[in-house]
């Protein structure tokens, strides 16, 4: 088996699919890896690295999807990356299905075996393959630091001999993986920490870090299936911006993360919520991608608006490619052991996470989300 690694040519990618670390792990359980020539580089993982974990450097991308029989990649394949490849390829990577189905349809044409990354179940047996938590974990700690450098102000409580400076007040919306990352990093800084979840069961899980909790009474617990946010009707939502426009207003950061899956991302923070902020305060959206829980964050840019900077910066993870990379390999090696048997790949859909991640097989779409998002029915 011949497992492909080509440079990412999304705009702004920074990220490698699989790092030297996994290459001599797979080398090891009989798999040759063949990495085009310079992919690790911008993630600082260099090709003499590669060479010395037993992989063979291809030439230029048309090389590797000539040579491989799996192709590992972090982004969706272009159009041009899709035709290189051969038909019955196995193709892993973050496809995000949902967010565009038809895309699902061209893999499916093209007969590939298709599995994508951020659609493995979120299940115990799954975690270390979890590529959503990972890279979540990046988002967080490094929304912090981007709200930090802007803040014109210090994070910690400081005593100088010029007097004494007191701590920043940093808010977190959202209390899930890069939520939960954001305040523990605020807390390293030195900030005083709050947080906010619509699911109740974070309260303990926010106040353990250091921060505290903000309470707010929905009439409803949203935590719904697999342990993810419920949507919440338009009535909960303007109870939410109402009861969040004076915390927002007394805080110097605010790193919002909300997100449900499969729909926009909740609007949290209203125009009015941003006029209410001191001057210089500062807004880190990572939602930023999936519409924004800012009214006016500009997705991909840093605005300042009423005096206060709004960082839309998206793909934070390709900000910090050497252990971004690292994770997502090793939670790729995770699978690909998964999946392994007498050196080849073997799907066996029986099994919950090969089937919850495969996307397309033998020219089908058998991925029942998928399915279902295409017809417009429920999964
Ligand atoms: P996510 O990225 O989908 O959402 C981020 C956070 O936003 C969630 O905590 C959600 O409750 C919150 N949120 C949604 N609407 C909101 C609103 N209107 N106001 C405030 N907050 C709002 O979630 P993420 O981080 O991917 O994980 C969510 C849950 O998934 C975890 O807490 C856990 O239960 C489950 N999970 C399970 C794993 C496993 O067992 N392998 C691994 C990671 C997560």
């Amino acid at each position: 088996m011949t497992i492909g690694v080509p440079a990412e040519t999304t705009p702004g990618e920074r990220r490698v699919a699989l790092v030297p670390e996994s290459v001599t792990r797979l080398t090891k359980a009989g798999a040759t890896v063949l990495v085009q020539r310079g992919a690790g580089a911008p993630a600082a993982f260099v090709d003499a690295a590669y060479e010395a974990a037993g992989a063979t450097l291809a030439p230029d991308a048309a090389a590797v999807y000539q040579g491989a029989d799996v192709i590992l990649k972090v982004q969706r394949p272009s159009s041009e990356e899709l035709e290189r490849m051969r038909e019955g390829t196995v193709l892993i990577a973050q496809l995000a299905p949902l967010g565009d189905p038809s895309f699902v349809e061209l893999l499916a044409k093209k007969k590939l075996i298709a599995l994508s990354m951020d659609a493995i179940p979120r299940i115990t047996r799954a975690q270390s393959m979890d590529v959503l938590s990972s890279q979540a974990n990046i988002d967080g700690y490094k929304a912090v630091l981007l709200g930090a450098a802007a803040l014109p102000r210090f994070f910690p409580m400081l005593t100088t001999a010029a007097g004494t400076i007191p701590p920043a007040k940093v808010l977190i919306l959202g209390a899930g993986v890069a939520g939960l990352q954001a305040i523990a990093t605020a807390r390293r800084l030195g900030a005083v920490v709050s947080g906010y979840d619509t699911r109740a069961v974070v309260k303990e899980q926010v106040q353990s870090l250091g921060a505290s909790f903000l309470e707010m009474d929905l009439g409803v617990d949203a935590e719904g299936a697999g342990g993810y946010a419920k949507e919440l009707t338009p009535e909960q939502i303007d109870k939410q911006r109402a009861f969040m426009v004076e915390h927002i207003g007394a805080s110097d950061v605010v790193i919002t993360t909300a997100a449900v899956p499969g729909k926009r991302a909740p609007l949290l923070i209203t125009e009015e919520a941003v006029k209410a902020m001191k001057p210089g305060s500062v807004i880190v959206d990572i939602a930023a991608e999936t519409g924004g829980n800012c009214a006016l964050t500009v997705p991909g840019e840093i605005v300042v608006r009423y005096d206060v900077t709004i960082i839309g910066t998206t793909n934070l993870p390709s900000t910090m490619p050497y252990h971004a990379s690292q994770l997502y390999s090793r939670n790729l090696f995770t699978l690909l052991s998964h999946l392994m048997k007498d050196g080849q790949l073997q799907f066996d859909y029986a099994d919950e996470i090969t089937k919850g991640t495969t996307l397309t097989h033998d020219g089908e779409i058998i991925h029942a989300p998928t399915l279902a998002a295409l017809t417009g029915s429920v999964a």
